[in-house]
């Protein structure tokens, strides 16, 4: 148990004056490699965290069939009636949801897991959400709360779906009720989990392969660097990305630029204007260094992956343009400082990077990130090492 099981089981029992039914947990993730490849059709290859969201719940006994949330990070619980779900959801698009955002994650939840599941009975209940998962650090702090609290639910309401099925429902939450145009990689990588395993996953067909990574058995650690810039997948720069690789697929004459190849390229670039060619060939390169890292992995381990790292950050910096100057810096010192590769993960425009270094070079890393960002009069990085860990549990 950690303070986030304490503070949620504390935080249920001042809202209700009881004890909750039990403590579900889910992880954040952080992306190996294979970024924005996921609405796309194509690879991804993350993996969960030890940092979770953990949800205390239990069923109320009047059959009033109303919800109510409470989270640390929110001074006020929610409460609605479980009828009402289908009015406040879905949310038009761009528009914010009709109720606080960060309510909007587990009622959302709620509200597509009764549609997944359509068979009652499906009773009010109360639930309390405390997290260590850093929030806007592109380490899924949202897929973490979806996940805890598809589990609860699922387990409550006796739902019974598998765990793709309630990785879908954490992303139709995450679409439809926050608003959020995400791709489905988060809520996959929390709900599939496995310690010391990263998650090669097809985002077409969702087959999920598990791969070792091997990091700790080389001499390795995964360091991540959060740049405390925080972003926001709701607005702006992540929807336009994903309005030009619709419009790139669309003049490919494609469903999705999974479908186009490297060899394609020299096509795509007389077709489209500058931009979105650039947009596209993040995506297509960015797939097949997915498929080269798995390959890379399984055949020489995970101390000949950083090359492939390194040109995945190259490649969002240039062309798709999603890094900003806190995470080129953090890379750039990282490797500087003897890492063998480095990138940003998740969405960016903010958040965290990742470097694979020596074990024994933590200290030495840290400090040099930490040092060049005082030098450029950044705000202090939050610095720690994570390993591959479990999915969703049931911790009490
Ligand atoms: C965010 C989204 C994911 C994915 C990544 C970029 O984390 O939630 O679906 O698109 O950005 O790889």
């Amino acid at each position: 148990m950690t303070a986030a099981h304490d503070d949620a089981r504390a935080l249920f029992t001042d809202l209700t004056g009881r004890e909750p039914d039990g403590l579900w947990s889910a992880p954040g993730r952080v992306n190996l490699i294979g970024e924005h490849t996921d609405y796309n059709d194509g690879f991804v290859l993350p993996f969960a965290i030890p940092q979770r969201t953990v949800a205390a719940v239990g069923l109320r006994d009047d059959d009033r069939g109303r919800v109510l949330v409470g989270s640390t990070f929110a001074e006020e619980p929610v409460e609605v009636d479980l009828d009402e779900l289908d009015e406040l959801f879905p949310t038009a698009p761009g528009a914010h949801p009709a109720v606080p955002e960060w309510a909007a994650y587990p009622l959302g939840v709620a509200w597509a897991l009764r549609q997944a599941a359509a068979e009652g009975p499906f009773r009010g209940l109360d639930i309390a959400i405390a997290s260590d998962v850093p929030v806007g650090a592109g380490l899924s702090s949202s897929a973490a709360i979806e996940g805890a609290t598809a589990s609860a639910l699922n387990e409550l309401w006796g739902t019974g779906l598998d765990a793709t099925a309630l990785a879908r429902v954490g992303r139709r939450a995450e679409n439809e009720a926050v608003g959020a145009p995400t791709g489905i990689m988060d809520q996959m990588a929390s709900m599939l989990g496995q310690p010391d395993t990263a998650i090669f996953l097809d985002c077409r067909s969702l087959e999920a392969q598990p791969v070792p990574l091997g990091v700790a058995e080389a001499g390795l650690a995964i360091l991540v660097i959060d740049t405390r810039v925080k972003h926001a997948h709701s607005t702006g720069g992540y929807r336009e990305r994903r309005a030009s690789c619709e419009l790139g697929a669309s003049l490919m004459g494609v469903p999705a630029l999974r479908d186009v190849s490297i060899a394609d390229l020299s096509r795509a670039e007389e077709l489209m204007d500058d931009l979105t060619f650039r947009r596209v060939r993040h995506i297509v390169t960015e797939n097949q260094r997915v498929l080269d890292t798995v390959r890379v992995l399984r055949e020489r381990g995970a101390r000949a992956i950083g090359d492939l790292l390194v040109a995945s950050h190259t490649s969002m910096r240039d062309d798709f343009e999603i890094s900003t100057v806190e995470l080129d810096t953090a890379v750039d010192t990282a490797l500087a400082a003897g890492a063998l590769g480095a990138r940003m993960t998740g969405g960016g425009f903010g958040g965290a990077a990742i470097a694979l270094i020596e074990q024994d070079a933590v200290d030495a890393v840290s400090d040099a990130v930490t040092a060049a960002f005082a030098g450029s009069g950044f705000d202090a990085p939050h610095l720690f090492t994570v390993t591959p860990s479990a999915g969703p549990l049931r911790d009490a």
